[in-house]
């Protein structure tokens, strides 16, 4: 029984670890406003998640104000190598975040 445990142990920590991502909001109808659009935000948490993970783990969007962000995009999109493009989409996607109080 105990070694059963000992196996089941790391297994449970990596399923609950791939789920970490979920907690990421996932942009719907209301996050739009008119500077974006649902499309825009849906692929700038694509390119966050698939950018930004590598180094250190994603910080929730709503952990940051909009001046912080900006800052912050400027200097790891340089650590990650990242065009404007896809910085200014994972910008959309931090700063429509839904803030929590
Ligand atoms: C090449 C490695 C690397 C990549 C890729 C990377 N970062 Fe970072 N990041 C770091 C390091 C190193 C730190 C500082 C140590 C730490 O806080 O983990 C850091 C810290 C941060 C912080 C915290 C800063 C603070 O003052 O607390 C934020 C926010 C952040 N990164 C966002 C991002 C975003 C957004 C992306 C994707 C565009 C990204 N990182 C990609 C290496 C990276």
């Amino acid at each position: 029984m105990r070694s059963k445990r000992i196996f089941f142990t790391p297994l449970l920590v990596l399923v609950l670890c791939s789920g970490c991502a979920v907690a990421l909001y996932k942009p719907t109808a209301e996050h739009v406003s008119p500077d974006t659009t649902l499309e825009e935000l849906v692929e700038g948490r694509r390119l966050y998640v698939s950018n930004c993970s590598s180094c250190h783990a994603l910080r929730l969007p709503e952990k940051y104000d909009e001046e912080t962000w900006r800052k912050e995009i400027d200097e790891m999109g340089q650590r990650a190598e990242l065009d404007q493009d896809t910085k200014a989409l994972i910008l959309k996607y931090l700063l429509h975040a839904p803030r929590h109080p």
